[in-house]
This record gives structure tokens, C-alpha cells and sequence, in this order.
């Protein structure tokens, strides 16, 4: 029987990152995690369920209301799970479980126990060591268990720094999903391209979206879609999602994926009627040029901050030229001026977490290194009540895409969402998409489905 919950990566890759802390623990210490649970969303409905990212990276797990204890003594390590019993009565209404008793083989971890359990058998197991590795008030139902099982450790360590720096550096296995996420991503943004005409609601656009995700196999997005016609886009989380696109105006939509628990983040600002007024055309270029910079700066070896620098330093300039700021370019900086326009960062880490963990460093100061994802995306926010010539006003652009840090420099896995003045006007994305189909790997479908074996 498949059991639709097994990871999309094969086993020996989540036993060989427990081999990694494994690695990393002290002698006679414990690492505990706690997987997510469900969470109520009215009466007796509930969300859909999704793993906490931390305790998938050490399992691939994918039910509520477990545990992973990694045992490490002076001569041994072994890993624990605790789990939900089979049960026949609840399996039928709600779903199937791996159970204790196929869990070692499955998962492939030395030994099992129902969840039930845990308070009798966590002392049990822990008996004798000294150190625990933990985070509290993460899962405070886990910290209840912890709490009711009564054990005394010497020392209490934070997992997290470790195991958000294993995470930050992506194998082979996760590139290879990744670039998938980032290609569903594209897909769902060229779709919204096509569809949006002036008139349309907002929410229209985002359900072609989702369904384009949906039907390539990415049930969820990685995060709550926006959808922002005209001023709405100078909202950063504009998630309401329910005005109609006006003629005229521009739509930012940032819209991502999750596939196979990986996340896509895309943004992408285009003109509902399909043509950029001259002002809008000119706000969209700054933004296009600070990010093209940007993708040719975030190599290995460089920081976000050095790319985000060149970024303030060009679009402050840009501002300057359109009279929308004045005076000097380097008194504009040190002050900050930009920030009325540019008020968030140029990127973050992604993974499975769309804000995904990691040291970032002062300002984001942190060297890039090979293997890590990131995102690039500059923009520019001119509200209705921003005091600048009065074209201006009601323009938010932002433009976004992901990057893969290689040897060879980065390779960008979001570029087959089109973002050239050139191919976003008028019935140009048409011509893209047809052309992008063609270039496809013909099973690519396929694989999209047999993510989840
Ligand atoms: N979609 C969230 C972000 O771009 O950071
Ligand atoms: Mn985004
Ligand atoms: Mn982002």
C-alpha cells in the first residue's frame, strides 16, 4: 500500500542528516523534536496539515503528533520515534496511519512507540544522560509530555542553530525540488498573464493561480497569495485579494508554491490592460535595472547587503531623475530617504520555510556560499498619499526571483516567469508560454506526480 505522506526524497536522506546531528550531539545527550498538530480552524474543521520543517528535515514524516528522539551515549546513537497508534475506528474517519509497528522499517529508525507512551518511556530512554537538545515553547503540546515525564537533564541545549545550518545548504536531492517549486511558481504567474484583463477581480486571477499549482501537483502555496491591483500594492501583505483590476492600473502578484514541501516565491508586476503607462513604465525599468544588478552581485562570496547596497544606491538615483527625490545622492542614502519607497529587505533564504532559517549576520552581511537559495526582489512603493508628482502616485512595484548559489556563479530557477517589458505586454506572454511548453521536458508532468510516492 503507498502510503501518500512518504517523502518525496529517498529514506537514506533523512537518515544520513540524523547522522549529521548525530554528529554534532554530545556524548550521553538526547535531541528531541516535536512534529506540528492539527490546528482548529472553526468548530470541527480544522487547517490543513502541515509539518513542521524541522522535524520533516529529520524524517519525512508527515503526521501530527509525533516525536523524534536522536540517543547518543559514549558507545552508541539511536533513533526514536513516537507516534500515533493505529486505530481502525479514527483510520476510517480521518485518515491512515504508519503506525508503531511499521515505523522502523519505514522510517528507518531503530525503535517505536506510540506517542501514548512517551511519559513512561522517555524516562526510560533518556535514563543516564545528561544534556537535552530542545526548544521550548515551539510545540507546547510536546512541552506538556516533557513536562508530565518528569526528567531532570544537567544541561539544555537549543537545537536550532544547528539544524537551521544544515538546512541552509541544500543537497542535490533538494535543488532538484526546489527547481521544480520554482518552475510550478512560474507556470501559475504566466497563467496569471494570460487571464488578467481590466475588470476582473483580483480573486480571479489568484484562483488561476492555484489551480495551476494544484493541477502540477503543488497542493498549497507557501504562503498566502497577493494579489494587488493599483494602490493595493503598496500594501506589503495585501492577502484581501477582492478588488476588481482597474484599466489602467498595474498588478503585483507574489505567489508561490510549495511542492513536495519546498517553497516557490515569485513576484511579478504587470499592467492589467497590457500596457504601461509612460510613469508606470519608468518605475517598472528602476526596479528591473536595481534587480538585474542585484542577480549579477548575489554570487558566492558576496552578501545581500553588498547586493542590496548597489540596489538603495540605484534606485535612490532612479528616484532623483523622476523628481521624486531631491537633493544629494549621498546625503539621500545616509538618511535613508529611500525607505518611504523601499521599505523591506532585498532577500531572504528559502527552503522548506518560504522565510526559511539561518544566520543572516548584521544587515544580512553574511557571505553566500554554494548550495544556498535565496531570494532577489528590489521594489518600489509610491502611495496615493506619498508627496511626489502627482503621476507617480498609486505605483508599487516589486519584482522577484530565487537563486541558486553555485560554483559557476548563481543560476536563477524562477527565470521562466517572464519579466522584460518586452514579453509581459499585451499578447506577449503568449507567445512565452507556448514556447516554454515546448522546451519541456515531456515527462515533466509525470515527475510532478510521482513526487509524493
Ligand atoms: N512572499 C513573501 C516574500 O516575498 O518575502
Ligand atoms: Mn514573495
Ligand atoms: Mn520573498
Amino acid at each position: 500500500m503507498d502510503l501518500a505522506y512518504m517523502a518525496a526524497l529517498p529514506q537514506e536522506e533523512f537518515t544520513e542528516r540524523r547522522q549529521k546531528v548525530f554528529a554534532q550531539m554530545q556524548p550521553n545527550s538526547a535531541l528531541l523534536l516535536f512534529s506540528e498538530i492539527e490546528k482548529r480552524r472553526n468548530n470541527d474543521c480544522d487547517f490543513p496539515f502541515r509539518q513542521d520543517s524541522y522535524f520533516w528535515y529529520l524524517t519525512g514524516f508527515n503526521e501530527p503528533n509525533a516525536a523524534l528522539l536522536l540517543i547518543k551515549t559514549e558507545d552508541a546513537e539511536k533513533a526514536v520515534v513516537f507516534l500515533r497508534p493505529r486505530d481502525p475506528f479514527l483510520e476510517t474517519w480521518n485518515g491512515r496511519r504508519l503506525g508503531v509497528e511499521r515505523a522502523p522499517q519505514k522510517l528507518n529508525v531503530d525503535e517505536a512507540y506510540s506517542i501514548d507512551d512517551f511519559k513512561t518511556e522517555f524516562p526510560k530512554l533518556t535514563e543516564k544522560l545528561t544534556a537535552l537538545y530542545h526548544v521550548a515553547d515551539r510545540h507546547p503540546w510536546g512541552d506538556k509530555l516533557l513536562a508530565e515525564s518528569a526528567v531532570k537533564f544537567y544541561a539544555v541545549f537549543d537545537w536550532q542553530p544547528m539544524l537551521s545550518e544544515m538546512r541552509l545548504i541544500k543537497s542535490s536531492n533538494e535543488i532538484r525540488l526546489m527547481q521544480q517549486a520554482g518552475q510550478i511558481t512560474a507556470f501559475g504567474h504566466i497563467k496569471a498573464m494570460q487571464v488578467t484583463r481590466p475588470n476582473r477581480f483580483e480573486y480571479e486571477i489568484e484562483s488561476e493561480i492555484l489551480y495551476e499549482f494544484n493541477r502540477h501537483g503543488a497542493k498549497f502555496p507557501s504562503y498566502n497569495s497577493i494579489i494587488a491591483g493599483g494602490d493595493n500594492a503598496c500594501i506589503l501583505h495585501y492577502t484581501e485579494n477582492d478588488q476588481p483590476l482597474k484599466d489602467g492600473d498595474l498588478v503585483l502578484i507574489d505567489a508561490g508554491c510549495e511542492f513536495a514541501m519546498y517553497a516557490g516565491d515569485i513576484t511579478r508586476t504587470f499592467p492589467v490592460n497590457g500596457k504601461f503607462t509612460q510613469p508606470q513604465r519608468e518605475i517598472y525599468e528602476l526596479v528591473l535595472k536595481a534587480q538585474k544588478r542585484a542577480i549579477e552581485l548575489l554570487v558566492p562570496g558576496n552578501s545581500i547587503k553588498l547586493a542590496n547596497d548597489e540596489v538603495i544606491r540605484i534606485k535612490t538615483q532612479g528616484l532623483m531623475d523622476l523628481g521624486i527625490l531631491k537633493g544629494d545622492v549621498d546625503k539621500l542614502i545616509e538618511e535613508k530617504a529611500y525607505r518611504q519607497f523601499y521599505m523591506h529587505g532585498l532577500g531572504h533564504w528559502l527552503g522548506l520555510d518560504v522565510h526559511d532559517v539561518g544566520r543572516y549576520d548584521d544587515d544580512r552581511s553574511r557571505k553566500l556560499e554554494v548550495g544556498m537559495i535565496i531570494t532577489v526582489e528590489p521594489g518600489i512603493y509610491i502611495s496615493e498619499e506619498a508627496d511626489v508628482p502627482a503621476q507617480y502616485k498609486g505605483i508599487g512595484v516589486r519584482i522577484e526571483d530565487n537563486l541558486l548559489m553555485t560554483e559557476y556563479g548563481n543560476k536563477n530557477l524562477t527565470a521562466a516567469a517572464p519579466k522584460e517589458i518586452d514579453d509581459i505586454i499585451d499578447n506577449a506572454v503568449d507567445v512565452i508560454a507556448q514556447s516554454l511548453k515546448a522546451s519541456l521536458h515531456p515527462h515533466m508532468n509525470e515527475d510532478f506526480a510521482n513526487c509524493f510516492v
